[in-house]
């Protein structure tokens, strides 16, 4: 039996790879380390609690002892946990540094202490910065240097490159994944699919940033675990692999796309003050894991992967209307209250 330890599995994307992992290596057993910040959700993997081989432990990253005592346990560890909006960042980005960097590093530390285990650290195309909207070929492939723009990116980039470095310097089996943006179940609906969906459910507007031009490469959330666990099985230790499902769309064709699934007009749109610097395109060269690894995106085709996402927001009032009633409602007045 394989046994992982998952950090921020109670969240988006750590949950979907829990149930997607257990689903497929009926052999493995997971210890998921989450501290349940404002976005983590027991609820997220609720259906995995009886299972014997699956463990949830409620802890911080930062808890070195915890972690050193999770370490011993496991052959590998796959890191999710983070703090993971770019608007929250701009709000305060203090957070960011104390999860993202230093979180980072106590595991590192741990697993430097504990030897022989393999790191997987999820991470983002964000950290490349910007592509022009004028060069469509243009994309971003894992030599294309580093030049994070917000709080969240700088914040992922700084760990990116401290985790490559204990591989460098203590030879540590340190893997990094950069993903484009991804869409599916359990997302927390701060994040732009869940948002307008979830508003649009309730007759309320959704706001727009600036003039909806910016362009991001949508994956299905199920595509990133598979190629995710591609790597943890196949990768070769030291590289970094670019995910993205060449399914660029600007925010403006999106928000249409949604507007038209959910039959709803475009009055629907509320125009907002643009994110301050808001990054123009991202774009993902993922030849790498394509040819090393043979990954493929299977589950993204866009209308019908985002209408099915759609509707399992439709079909899960209950999961997002628990949420939204919470802090959510601080947050959100505070970031389009006065736009
Ligand atoms: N969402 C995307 O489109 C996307 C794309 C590429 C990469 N990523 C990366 O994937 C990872 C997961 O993203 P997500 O969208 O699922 O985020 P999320 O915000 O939904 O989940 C983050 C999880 O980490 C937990 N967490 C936060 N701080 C912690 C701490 N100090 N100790 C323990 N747990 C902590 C939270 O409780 C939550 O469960 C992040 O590292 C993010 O940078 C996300």
């Amino acid at each position: 039996m394989r046994s992982i330890l998952v950090t921020g599995g109670s969240g988006f994307i750590g949950s979907n790879f829990l149930h997607f992992v257990l689903a497929r290596r009926p052999d493995w057993r997971i210890v998921n380390l989450d501290s349940l910040s404002y976005s983590g959700n027991r609820e997220n993997h609720a259906g995995l609690e009886g299972d014997p081989r699956f463990r949830f432990v409620h802890g911080d990253i930062n808890d070195r002892a915890l972690v050193d005592e999770l370490m011993r346990e496991c052959e590998a560890v796959v890191h999710f946990a983070a703090e993971s909006h770019v608007d929250r960042s701009i709000l305060d980005p203090r957070p960011f540094i104390e999860t993202n960097v230093l979180g980072t590093q106590t595991l590192l530390e741990s697993l430097r202490r504990a030897g022989g285990r393999r790191f997987l650290h999820v991470s983002t195309d964000e950290v490349y910065g910007s592509l022009p909207l004028g060069d469509p070929e243009s994309r971003f492939s894992e030599e294309t240097p580093l030049n994070p723009h917000s709080p969240y990116s700088a914040s992922k980039a700084a760990s990116d490159m401290i985790a490559l470095s204990y591989q460098h310097t203590f030879g540590l089996d340190v893997l990094v994944t950069r993903c484009s943006n991804n869409f599916g179940p359990y997302q927390f609906p701060e994040k732009v699919i869940p948002l307008f969906v979830t508003n649009l459910i309730d007759g309320e507007p959704v706001p727009l940033y600036g003039d909806g031009l910016n362009v991001r490469d949508w994956l299905h959330v199920e595509d990133h675990c598979e190629a995710l666990l591609a790597v943890l099985e196949r990768g070769k230790g030291g590289r970094v692999y670019n995910i993205g499902g060449s399914n660029e769309r600007s925010n403006l064709e999106l928000t249409h796309l949604v507007l038209d699934i959910m039959g709803r007009g475009r009055e629907m749109i509320r125009p907002v003050a643009d994110r301050p610097g808001h990054d123009r395109r991202y774009a993902i060269d993922a030849r790498r894991i394509r040819s090393e690894l043979g990954w493929a995106p299977s589950r993204s085709a866009w209308p019908q992967a985002l209408a099915a996402t759609i509707q399992w927001y439709v079909d899960n009032e209950r999961w997002w209307r628990r949420i939204k009633s919470g802090e959510y409602r601080t947050y959100y007045a505070l970031q389009y209250g006065a736009r």
